[in-house]
Formats: C-alpha cells, sequence, structure tokens
C-alpha cells in the first residue's frame, strides 16, 4: 500500500506546504539497489583516541567506501554519506567531548540518508567511571537519531570483539539498513568468515522461510534468494496459489507447512532430509493476530497465537538441534515485534509471544553455538506496510506511520535486509541478539 503523505510532501508543492505549517516531512529513503555502490559519497572517520586505527579504515575502504579523515578536507558546500566515530577509547565522561567535536560538525555536513555510526565497548562491570561513560554512547546516538532528518540514521555499535565489525558496517552504511534508526547492537566473538562474494553471500546455502506466501515473509524469501540462497518457501495449505507464485518468482521451492501441527518438526526434518544437503538459514516468520482488549479475550485467541509465533518456535528448533539436518554455522532468525518491548492495547497475546521470542533467542544462543557455531537471533520490526497492518481503521494507521523518527512506515524489504544479513556467514559474532527494524518507533524506543 503506497504512502499518498510521503510522495505528497515529497512533491515541491507539498514540500513547501508542509514546511510551512510544521508537518512532518519524511523523506525517501536510499536502499538497496543492484548497480548502487555502498555508500553514494565519502565517509568521514574520526577516533576519540585521536587517530583512527588502520584495521577501521581498511574495514571501511574494502567495502569501496571512500574515506575522508578530516571534515576540513570537505570543500564547501560538499556532504558526507556518512560519519563514523571509533569511541572505544572513552573512559571518563570529559572523554565525552570528543563526540560533540567530531559529531556536530559531521552532522551539519552529512547528506539525505545519510548514516552516523559510532563504535563503543559494551560496560563490563570493572570500573563504573568507565562503564558510566561508556554507556553515555547509548543516550547520545539514540537522541541524535532523533534529531536526524532527511532519512539520515544513526546506529550504535557494541564492539566486544571485531569478528563482525566488517559485515556490520557494510550493512550498516548501505541501503540495506535503510529503517534501522537509533540501534544498538553487541558485536561478539564468532565464526564470521568473508563471503567469496560479497554481493551474493548466501551463495550456497539453503535457507526456509516460514509464512512466506505474502509480506514480510515473501519479501524475506525474496532477499535471501536475491543474495544467493536456495530458498524453501513454507506455508499454509490454503496459501498454495500465492506461495506457489513467491517460490516460481524467487526460483525456490514451496512447501506446504502448519508451523503450529503436532507433526510440522517432523515433517520439516524429514522434507530436508529427502530434498537438500542440510539447512543453514531457517526464518521464523510466520504469524498471526488475535487482537482483542484482555476482558474480552477468548481461549482460542489466546491460544492459537501462542502456538503459531511462540510455541511452534521452540518445538521446530528443538526438533532441529536434535536432528541431522542443521548444518555447522546455522543462522536462525526469528521474527519478534516492537509489541515485544512496548506492549499494545489489545495485543497481550500477541505480545507474549513477541517478548516470548526475545527470551528464546537470548537462551538459546548457547545451544546453537554448541551446535557447529550457529547464531540465533530475532528482528523486531516496528510498523511496517503489510496485509497485517492494512486491517488498521485508517486515521490510526496514518498517526501510527508519522509516530517514528524516519516518520514513514517500513517496508517488507526492510525488514528482510536485516534477516538477510544475520544470516549471511560475516555475521558469525552476532547471536542472542534483538535488531529492531523500525525506523526508532516512539513507542517504547
Ligand atoms: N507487519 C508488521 O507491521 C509487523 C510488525 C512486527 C512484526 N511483524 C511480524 O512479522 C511476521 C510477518 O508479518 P506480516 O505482516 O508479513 O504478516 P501477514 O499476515 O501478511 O503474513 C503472515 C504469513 O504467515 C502465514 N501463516 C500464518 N499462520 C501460519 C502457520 N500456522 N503456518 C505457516 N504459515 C502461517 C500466513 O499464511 C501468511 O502468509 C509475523 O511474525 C509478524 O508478527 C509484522
Amino acid at each position: 500500500m503506497s504512502d499518498r503523505y510521503l510522495e505528497l510532501v515529497n512533491s515541491s508543492v507539498g514540500s513547501a506546504v508542509a514546511s510551512r505549517v510544521g508537518l512532518p516531512r519524511p523523506a525517501k529513503l536510499r536502499r538497496f539497489a543492484d548497480d548502487a555502490p555502498i555508500l553514494p559519497g565519502p565517509a568521514l572517520l574520526g577516533s576519540t583516541a585521536g587517530r583512527v586505527p588502520a584495521a577501521l579504515k581498511k574495514l571501511v575502504t574494502s567495502a569501496g567506501v571512500e574515506v575522508l579523515d578530516s571534515i576540513d578536507k570537505l570543500s564547501t558546500g560538499e556532504r558526507v554519506a556518512a560519519a563514523v566515530l571509533d569511541a572505544r577509547s572513552i573512559a571518563t565522561p570529559g572523554d565525552l567531548a570528543a563526540l560533540r567535536a567530531f559529531l556536530a560538525p559531521a552532522v551539519k555536513a552529512l547528506a539525505p540518508s545519510g548514516r552516523v555510526i559510532v563504535l563503543g565497548v559494551p560496560a563490563d562491570g570493572a570500573d563504573v567511571r568507565v562503564d558510566a561513560t561508556r554507556q553515555a554512547l547509548d543516550g547520545i546516538v539514540r537522541s541524535l537519531a532523533k534529531e536526524l532528518r532527511a532519512g539520515a540514521t544513526a546506529n550504535l555499535l557494541w564492539v566486544a570483539d571485531d569478528a563482525s565489525l566488517g559485515a556490520a558496517l557494510r550493512f550498516f552504511l548501505s541501503g540495506r539498513s535503510a529503517y534501522v534508526d537509533g540501534q544498538p547492537l553487541l558485536l561478539g566473538p564468532g565464526v564470521a568468515p568473508a563471503p567469496k562474494d560479497w554481493t551474493r553471500p548466501l551463495t550456497g546455502k539453503t535457507a526456509l522461510v516460514t509464512g512466506a506466501a505474502r509480506g514480510i515473509g515473501a519479501a524475506i524469501a525474496g532477499v535471501l534468494a536475491r543474495d544467493g540462497a536456495n530458498v524453501i518457501a513454507a506455508d499454509l495449505t490454503q496459501a498454495g496459489e500465492a506461495l506457489a507464485k513467491v517460490a516460481n518468482r524467487i526460483g525456490g521451492t514451496a512447501l506446504h507447512l502448519d508451523v503450529a501441527a503436532a507433526d510440522a518438526p517432523q515433517r520439516l526434518i524429514d522434507h530436508l532430509g529427502a530434498q537438500t544437503s542440510g539447512l543453514d538459514i531457517l526464518v521464523h516468520n510466520a504469524g498471526i493476530t488475535r487482537d482483542k482488549l484482555m476482558a474480552n479475550m477468548k481461549p482460542e485467541q489466546w491460544d492459537s497465537v501462542i502456538a503459531v509465533n511462540l510455541e511452534s518456535q521452540l518445538t521446530i528448533n528443538a526438533a532441529l538441534l536434535a536432528s541431522d539436518q542443521l548444518n555447522d554455522q546455522s543462522r536462525t532468525v526469528s521474527l519478534s515485534s516492537t509489541t515485544g518491548f512496548s506492549g499494545n492495547r489489545g495485543q497481550t497475546n500477541y505480545g507474549a509471544t513477541k517478548a516470548g521470542v526475545i527470551g528464546l533467542v537470548r537462551s538459546s544462543a548457547a545451544a546453537f553455538a554448541a551446535h557447529g557455531n550457529g547464531t540465533i537471533n530475532a528482528v523486531a520490526p516496528g510498523f511496517i506496510d503489510t496485509d497485517m497492518t492494512a486491517k488498521m481503521p485508517l486515521a490510526t494507521r496514518e498517526v501510527a506511520r508519522r509516530l517514528s523518527s524516519l516518520q514513514q512506515a517500513g517496508l517488507p524489504v526492510d525488514v528482510a535486509e536485516a534477516v538477510s544479513w544475520l544470516a549471511s556467514p560475516g555475521a558469525g559474532g552476532v547471536t542472542g541478539q534483538v535488531l529492531r527494524v523500525c525506523g526508532q518507533n516512539l513507542v517504547g524506543a
């Protein structure tokens, strides 16, 4: 469903009117395009330690990005497409002044859909002064993200280990992260090999996506296939026709699977055994809503949502881990929701499952790591334009669309890009995490 308001305020008349009366002016976001570079201009690099580490510079230049090491090298009127600040050296509140000194001029020079990325070290409990200073980065980045306009984003990478730093920088600098804003993400140790071909990092991988007949699931199947994976698109039998179309479009195969059926785990394992050489990527996307206020909630509305959105993921994961069908360095990604953080009126059942998924990935990381260095993460979409959100009353939907720092709903492809990145070999240092794809949703952000 197209966002007519966004189209309007990006026309010359609409833009002038919106600016005069102070209405939100959502920008057209820079998204992935086949022929586009990771970044359409130079990245300004800085470090709170003074000198930018050579290793960081190399990671950025090897992604094909031109690097500027001083804003003074910018000619008048020239913009930077990104500003990357290595703040891993900070140790006292006084050190935070270096962030202002770098970011204030950098933000002024930031191009539309620009990227601000701050690197920090997670607090470790060793020294209260250091920990308090490190944690301050979270407040700076979240606040800055709320100030940026014209489709620009700010995100924070907590670098406990740099195994996945290169892959993370490529994702966060590129159009793939268009709707990820104001988010912290922990990069830990892990097996995170660089792919042979960064443009098709999933080549040779077998992926299964549940609920793939439409909406976010169909977009995930499409992006995984674009990135090189052989995709099995799974959905309910009644979604058969739509599912077949998705499978044909992406050059994948279709599987009729009700994830909440008692025999779903075994059917899945039998299918993998017969048709594949094991599963590399599993995306738990199938999900339903049965919204009712708690006072009016019927048992079947409660039970069906718990069964599809949460119980199915637990049983399928357990069966796969116990089988011989999950390959080494597997990637599992579960669909949570910002409702899992913030709650939502009329969604106690749905909120339970989406918060439950967060608990599930945190608690499962060790088991997946023990199974050939696999990872498991969740992606929590905010307001995404799909059939699920099309059911909302018009006025509620229009308001909800503007309630994020990017002042617009995300697209299914935005969620799919995040899933595909977490599913890639280079993301092996990210596990047990939840990445919100919500444009910095102002509800519970
Ligand atoms: N749309 C949003 O704004 C939004 C926001 C946050 C989270 N999410 C989550 O993203 C996921 C996809 O959402 P969507 O908006 O694309 O939903 P959707 O309703 O458009 O599509 C869901 C798909 O899942 C399938 N499905 C339902 N029950 C199933 C079952 N038992 N077995 C197999 N497949 C089943 C449906 O047939 C459908 O094709 C869901 O988990 C949802 O909770 C969506």
